[in-house]
């Protein structure tokens, strides 16, 4: 191939990229690039594989755009070092192709590098929004992106934007806050973290999520596949119930309360956006040409891509050929396929040709995808050779995981004390329940597995330890299943949970806490003067039976692997600062919306602020 438009003549063998002047201007780099591809390199570009279903031999034959690891998709041992070898080996096989595009290799880490053994797993976003705090929220993003740069990911499929109505649904967690205008801010302080001063040497792409409504979604819509796991749920209601379901606002409520957080992110410089299963009206938020292109391309002026969601497109059309053109046509430019990439690549050739895809949609989806991967420094050999070099030592350091610390206290949300906190530093305390010390229940779902589990799935601390760090091992006593006989104390320290879930698995009828956790907490009323229930849950539970049982009850949502941080609150090492970002039903009949005689839910913003009375370090730690 001879010189190019930007003067420069690659060296024989050189790919095109290798030639670019450095950096040379995104419109021309696009532009010439997207006047070099072939219509199949072009559909390969819009193109995203999971890592078990492609090569780096296939990213070279092809050209592929993307590889993901979904959720739980971790290579190898699943350590960082094993994330960075592999991640390294896809990227140099793309650039092993005939352009030398790198693919943009994408992870969720939404609460930190949460697939990665080791990691810092910070509070999920529910957590993040009880604290209220954008700068928080910035750094908490900004060590999140440190620690997949480590391992060589410039893309993660965060922040979650959806503004949840209805606490069942199994993405509470996910989101920030019940109010759009909160979820925006911390939204907006997510994409500057990701984002970091320089995109091009420190920078991960950010990839606000799913656009849009989907918080608004309706009980008993469901609209996904059912997955073969349904029957986890046993006892613990339906599953299934209301994620990827319909959306039935009108266009003003739609803009009002669920587009604010979009407009932040799009204004806070994001440049790439996930569209969302959801439907609105019927009509599914893939194929909705109006939202994805009138509304989030035109109207908001959004210059970046739109990638799919998992298998998302396949719920457009019996017709693979057929749903593949509704998605790219309506907006779609990046399809997370994410298994047969080859049928889709066949599909998008095979429309195109058939005058089913415009080809200017086409150029202009990997004229998007190109300029930001040129935004982030991939399609210059400056950019591509260096990838930001970020020590693999990052990953779960103690910098990290102090943040992560405060994060969890700043989080916690008192909803009643009775004068029971913060715990005396000469007080005895009996600890007890599943989640006070189990790692997995504290960071939920989304951490090292897709739904996570309980257990020590990772390395961090947990309650307990915060409590023995503060009081002493020696005056902490653990009876996890509150069945230690004749075991007395001043103090109790309770948790009740939820068991760790995600998505759709997560919907949830009966947000009544466990009748065998409720024994557990009377068994430990008995036997300690003063009893605070700490309560572990992606959403807000019926906490009604224990106001009648405990001094104290505290929400600590999914604090992650620096639970010691909720410790930190109790014993007042860190002031009660938390407030509710979602409004706490009283009762089931409020979770449901039918009219009852209990006290109304308690408000976004309630929080028993506790003093900045810092009690005396044993250890120095917090
Ligand atoms: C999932 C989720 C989405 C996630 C994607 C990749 O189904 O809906 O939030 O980013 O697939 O794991």
């Amino acid at each position: 191939m001879q010189g190019n438009m930007l003067g420069v003549t690659p060296e024989a063998g050189d790919t095109l990229i290798a030639s670019f002047a450095r950096p040379a201007p995104a419109a021309d780099v696009v532009q010439l690039l997207v006047s070099e591809m072939t219509l199949e390199e072009k559909a390969a570009q819009m193109t995203q594989a999971e890592l078990g279903s492609v090569t780096p031999d296939d990213l070279a034959r092809t050209g592929l755009g993307s590889v993901l690891g979904g959720g739980g998709g971790n290579p190898g041992d699943g350590s960082a070092t094993a994330w960075r070898d592999a991640v390294d080996a896809f990227v140099e096989g793309s650039r092993r192709s005939r352009l030398g595009i790198p693919i943009l290799y994408g992870v969720d880490a939404v609460h930190g590098h949460n697939n990665v053994l080791g990691a810092t797993i910070f509070p999920h976003q529910i957590g993040l929004g009880a604290t209220a705090d954008a700068a928080l929220v910035r750094a908490v993003a900004r060590a999140a992106a440190l620690e997949t740069l480590a391992t060589g990911v410039r893309w993660s499929f965060a922040p979650c934007l959806a503004v949840p109505q209805d606490v069942r649904w199994g993405r509470t967690y996910e989101g920030f806050s019940q109010d759009g205008v909160l979820a925006g801010q911390l939204g907006r302080a997510a994409v500057e973290g990701w984002h970091g001063d320089d995109l091009r040497r420190s920078g991960v792409l950010a990839c606000p999520k799913h656009f849009v409504g989907e918080g608004a979604m309706v009980w008993g819509t469901a609209g996904g596949e059912h997955h073969p796991w349904i029957d986890w749920w046993d006892g613990w209601g339906a599953a299934w119930q209301i994620d990827q379901g319909d959306v039935r606002l009108s266009e003003d409520e739609l803009r009002r309360d669920h587009l604010a957080p979009f407009v932040e992110a799009i204004d806070a410089g994001a440049l790439t956006i996930m569209a969302g299963y959801a439907s609105w009206h019927g009509e599914r938020g893939h194929g909705n040409r109006y939202l994805l292109t009138d509304l989030l391309k035109r109207e908001l002026g959004f210059e970046g891509f739109v990638v799919s969601d998992w298998m998302a497109i396949d719920q457009l059309d019996e017709d693979y050929g057929v749903a593949a053109a509704m998605a790219i046509n309506a907006g779609v430019d990046m399809v997370m396929v994410p298994f047969d990439y080859e049928r889709f690549i066949g599909a998008v050739v095979d429309q195109v040709s058939a005058g089913n895809i415009p080809l200017d949609r086409i150029d202009d989806a990997v004229a998007r995808v190109l300029l930001a991967k040129h935004r982030i420094g991939l399609l210059d050999a400056e950019g591509a050779d260096r990838a930001p070099d970020v020590s693999i030592d990052v990953v779960g350091c103690a910098q990290h995981r102090a943040l992560a610390r405060r994060a969890a206290a700043a989080g916690t949300v008192v909803l009643a004390d009775r004068g029971a906190l913060p715990i005396a530093p000469d007080a005895d305390v009996l600890a007890a329940g599943a989640a006070i010390d189990d790692i997995g229940l504290a960071c939920g779902g989304w951490t090292i597995s897709w739904a996570g589990s309980a257990g020590a799935i990772t390395t961090g601390r947990t309650v307990l330890d915060g409590l023995r760090d503060a009081l002493g091992s020696d005056r902490v006593r653990l009876d996890a299943h509150g069945d230690a006989d004749g075991a007395t104390a001043r103090v109790g320290v309770v948790t009740v949970h939820e068991p760790p879930y995600v998505e759709g698995g997560g919907d949830r009828a009966d947000l009544a806490i466990p009748h065998d956790q409720l024994e557990v907490v009377r068994s430990v009323r008995d036997r300690v003067e003063q009893l605070v229930v700490v309560v572990i849950s992606g959403r807000p539970l019926i906490v009604e039976p224990l106001l009648d049982i405990a001094d104290a009850v505290v929400a600590a949502w999914l604090p992650g692997s620096e639970a010691d941080g909720v410790a930190d609150v109790l014993v007042g090492r860190s002031p009660a600062t938390g407030t509710l970002p979602v409004a706490w039903p009283r009762s089931q009949a409020q979770v449901d919306g039918r009219p009852d005689s209990a006290p109304p839910p308690w408000p976004i913003g309630h929080g028993v602020p506790l003093g900045s009375a810092v009690a005396p370090s044993r250890s120095g730690g917090g």
